[in-house]
């Protein structure tokens, strides 16, 4: 296979809650060396979600084979319309901007429940296994819908429904054919697949960079938003996940690299993630979240980033 690098900066084409855009360069510290070094090329990273970290990965270090995956279907169906059919997708959000822009403020609530409730009803019609014709359209609404909605967020009621409200925003951002392209280039070496995150097992060997970027384990009762599948991740999946870490540290001997909220802020004495990777490295970096609505969740909360190896540096 040949290594490519890319031209274009690819940045995130939605905006996704739990982003990592902001932590970027605090996170780059904990890189594995291997990768810095080049001695790794193969990158997985199962809780996808807008993929702030494979584009940037993938921009400064030589990324042969890259397995992204992400249990929510009509993010994978978008993210596979952009490695396979960019153009199309590309005319149907040309369109749906010139909608937006063109419709009175007063009107582009009544544009956003049209949009939502063909989004809903769609959902029967689409095979989600095998790309076909429906799936841009489908993809461009799944675009307009984050960059409408309330704070980009994604939620799905108990039907399967998505229901976030609309942002109410003056000027919306649906339209962005030199990012489209960009990533349609930083998806060309790519397996994207929908799944739950054990899928990536076979993916992985010894020469890989794993980053595991699970929903958030809620720091207060209030700050749980663990919905963007319609499922809870909870305490219990978090052990599996700690499980399954170190089966594949010990199995595959990969690197690994996991991120969560660190609670140890709010209660010094809740050593839940201690506990479950006892053994391994807990790095804390500071974060500007702003997921809550009010204002006492928006302060720098601390974020864990766990790995099965040392010795990183800033080279
Ligand atoms: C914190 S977000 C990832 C954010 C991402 N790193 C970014 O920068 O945008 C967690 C992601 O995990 C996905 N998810 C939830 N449960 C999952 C599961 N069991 N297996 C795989 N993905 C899951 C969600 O759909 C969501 O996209």
């Amino acid at each position: 296979m040949i290594t490519f690098k890319i031209m274009d900066k690819a940045k995130p084409f939605i905006k996704w809650v739990g982003g990592k855009g902001r932590l970027l360069e605090q996170f780059e510290r904990y890189y594995p060396n291997e990768l810095k070094k080049g001695a790794i090329k193969n990158y997985v990273e199962p809780f996808l979600g807008g993929g702030a970290l494979y584009f940037s990965i993938l921009e400064k270090y030589e990324i042969q084979n890259a397995y992204l995956s992400d249990l929510n279907r009509d993010l994978i169906l978008t993210y596979r319309v952009i490695q396979k059919r960019p153009d199309t997708l590309l005319d149907f959000l040309e369109q749906y901007q010139k909608r937006y822009d063109e419709t009175a403020p007063d009107k582009r609530y009544d544009l956003f429940l049209a949009v939502r409730k063909h989004f809903n009803e769609q959902r029967f019609e689409i095979n989600y296994k095998k790309i076909s014709d429906n799936w841009a359209s489908r993809a461009s609404q799944f675009i307009f819908l984050n960059k409408t909605c309330f704070n980009g967020l994604f939620r799905l009621n108990s039907k399967g429904e998505f229901n976030v409200p609309f942002g109410k925003y003056k000027t919306a951002n649906i339209f962005n054919p030199d990012n489209i392209t960009a990533v349609s280039h930083a998806l060309q070496n790519a397996e994207i697949v929908e799944t739950a995150y054990k899928g990536c097992w076979t993916s992985v060997d010894n020469k890989t960079f794993v980053y595991f970027d699970p929903p958030y384990r809620p720091i207060t009762k209030t700050s749980s938003f663990t919905t963007y599948t319609g499922s809870e991740f909870t305490d219990k999946q978090q052990i599996e996940l700690a499980e399954f870490f170190q089966k594949l540290d010990k199995e595959k001997g990969a690197k690994l690299m996991l991120s969560n909220s660190d609670p140890t802020g709010i209660n010094p004495d809740d050593t839940f993630f201690e506990k479950a990777y006892q053994g391994y490295i807990i790095n804390k970096v500071s974060a500007n979240r702003a997921v809550n609505r009010n204002g006492a969740g928006r302060g720098k909360i601390s974020e864990l980033l766990i790995t099965n190896y040392g010795g990183s540096d800033e080279s």
